[in-house]
């Protein structure tokens, strides 16, 4: 690696903070992104401890850095330490990226972006009107319920192992976005009606991610139907069990590499105030692929 010529007095500081953060693949994105757009930044990732945290975030502000990324397990936690956040960043209870403006840090949620773009730009389609099934209720699964919300479907269905955590998310939803939710219990006997009666079906949870590839987030006897998009926000492996499942059902689907790629430019957007443009976003998201 040679920095020579690239880091100069003027370079801005972009960063990321989690635990772990030994295998993020976000530098080389911004990094790449920042060369290709000849913006002075450098990214790099900060491995945080949790009593640390409070600290890293006044250090990154005493450097005065640009901005940074927020990775699992702060993103609710570093909202306590942010000067303001977006409304729905404090709705999906969720932060991805900070940045420095004069001086105060603004929090931001970029990744349920990322994953609206990627959706849009793999299946061509969107969520208004759309009877939408998630799995899990988890961050991930508060942040993409209160973004398809707003952007108009006609029903989410948030079904998972705990069914309190898929009402919380319901009720906040119903409260806070429009009525359009209402929570499963993902073992119960009319989930797997309501499961092949949707057209989109998202997992937000970790089953079937890297190591432990032979599960799947729903039970054998779902079935699916070949109108039907299912995503999975596992990007690792590139086709988790239930993609193979339900690729093999005729269904279309979509891993969760668009949805990293995307939050990292909405990001690199906030924190630049550029807008990446057609064809170049297109020809990166294509080269970026092919590196995961
Ligand atoms: P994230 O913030 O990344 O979404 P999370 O908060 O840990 O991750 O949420 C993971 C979701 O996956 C949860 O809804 C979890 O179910 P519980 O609420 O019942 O814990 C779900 N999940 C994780 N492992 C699971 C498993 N083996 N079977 C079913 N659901 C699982």
């Amino acid at each position: 690696m040679n920095l020579n010529g690239t880091i100069s007095g003027k370079t801005r500081l972009l960063g990321l903070i989690g635990n772990p953060v030994e295998h993020t693949v976000s530098p080389q994105l911004h990094n790449t992104l920042a060369s290709a757009t000849n913006i002075d930044v450098a990214y790099v990732p900060f491995h945080v401890e949790k009593e640390k945290l409070e600290a890293a975030v006044k250090g990154l502000m005493a450097v005065n850095v640009l901005g940074f990324n927020v990775t699992v397990p702060y993103k609710k936690d570093i909202i306590k330490y942010l000067d303001e956040c977006s409304k729905e960043a404090l709705l999906m209870g969720s932060v991805n990226t900070v940045k420095n403006i004069d001086g105060r840090f603004y929090g931001y949620n970029t990744d349920a972006e990322g994953f609206s773009k990627s959706f849009k730009h793999e299946t061509g389609t969107g969520f208004k009107g759309k009877q939408v099934f998630i799995i899990g209720a988890g961050g991930a699964a508060r942040a993409i319920s209160v973004k398809i919300a707003k952007e108009g479907a006609g029903k989410i269905y948030i079904a998972n192992r705990t069914p309190s955590k898929a009402l919380e998310i319901a009720d906040m939803v119903n409260e806070n976005v429009s009525s359009v939710a209402e929570h499963l219990d993902i073992s119960d006997a009319r989930t797997s009606k309501v499961f092949s009666s949707s057209g989109i079906i998202i997992n937000t949870t970790t089953v079937g991610m890297y190591p432990n590839m032979d599960v799947s987030p729903i039970e054998a006897s779902f079935v699916f139907s070949k109108e039907q998009i299912v995503y999975d926000v596992i990007y690792n492996p590139k086709k988790t069990r239930l993609l193979t499942i339900a690729e093999e059902k005729g269904c279309t689907v979509v891993n969760g590499i668009g949805m990293l790629f995307y939050q990292g430019v909405s990001a690199f957007e906030i924190w630049t105030g550029i807008k990446l443009q057609e064809p170049f976003l297109s020809d990166f998201y294509n080269s970026f692929k092919k590196v995961l």
